[in-house]
């Protein structure tokens, strides 16, 4: 209702699990900007966490989230219980093919399904002109990406830079479970990255697993680290690259801990 009260108005929509940081106000902030008014959402959806994952234990600082979104300019917030999402009877799921199979995919089984299902829900509620979402999950905005094209969604996506801390790392509501030394060697996400870059466009490398095996070699040198995957893949479609060339996605996922954090860069025309 709130939404259609003037249909002359434009609405951007930032979806969000909440736990907020500086990376989610830039979307709102830049939601802000493009558009006559905003929704954020906050809801941390079941239906993407395996059954092994921190659901329970995932931060809900729902005051503070407010008043960060209320400063940023957002107009109004939805914040759904899962009751409301998903009421009983509920049985509908959303499946994106390929690309929801590799990386993030492969190693969090089911869990793409439960993005595609409630982000689908989410653009239905709220009907948004533009919808932002961060870099940083990057195989979540192919994933999205795909789903608005085949399901002909009337928006458009806004992909947001990653927002990062002074020494590189990328900005997570996950970091919060990081003791000081964990959080010094989570800088290894970002540092191995960064040699990826430097072994691609300055020393002009192209053999793919040599990238691979550098990250890999960083993440095991570093303390209180797993490395989950080390991957250098085709952008567009995700798939594992032999000769890199074109535009590429690199991306890992490492354990820090007991804390599983993601990053990626993305490098154009190469
Ligand atoms: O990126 C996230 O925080 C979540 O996957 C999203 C898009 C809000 C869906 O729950």
């Amino acid at each position: 209702q709130a939404r259609w009260a003037d249909p002359k108005l434009s609405w951007g929509l930032v979806p969000t699990m909440g736990a907020l940081h500086q990376g989610h106000i830039s979307l709102a902030k830049r939601s802000v900007s493009e558009n006559d008014k905003s929704c954020a959402t906050i809801f941390v959806n079941p239906t993407q966490f395996a059954p092994t994952d921190d659901l329970d234990q995932y931060p809900r600082p729902l005051e503070k989230d407010l008043e960060m979104f209320e400063a940023a300019g957002i107009d109004m917030v939805f914040t759904p219980t899962p009751d409301v999402m998903y009421p009983a009877g509920f049985g509908t799921r959303v499946i994106v093919d390929g690309v929801t199979a590799r990386l993030e995919g492969e190693h969090r089984p089911g869990h793409f399904d439960g993005v595609t299902q409630v982000v689908s829900k989410l653009f239905n509620i709220v009907q948004p002109y533009r919808a932002y979402f961060g870099q940083k999950d990057a195989q979540q905005t192919v994933v999205l990406k795909k789903m608005v094209r085949d399901l002909n969604f009337n928006l458009d996506l806004i992909i947001c830079p990653t927002v990062r801390e002074p020494d590189g790392l990328a900005m997570s509501s996950r970091n919060i479970y990081l003791s000081a030394e964990q959080r010094q060697n989570a800088t290894v996400l970002y540092r191995s990255l960064a040699k990826a870059k430097d072994m691609i466009e300055q020393d002009d490398i192209r053999d793919a697993s040599l990238i691979r095996q550098t990250i890999r070699e960083m993440v095991n040198n570093t303390p209180e680290t797993e490395l989950i995957y080390a991957s250098v893949a085709d952008g567009a479609n995700l798939r594992e690259l032999d000769q890199i060339s074109g535009n590429i996605l690199i991306s890992l996922a490492v354990r820090v801990g007991e804390t599983r954090l993601i990053d990626n860069f993305i490098l154009n025309n190469i």
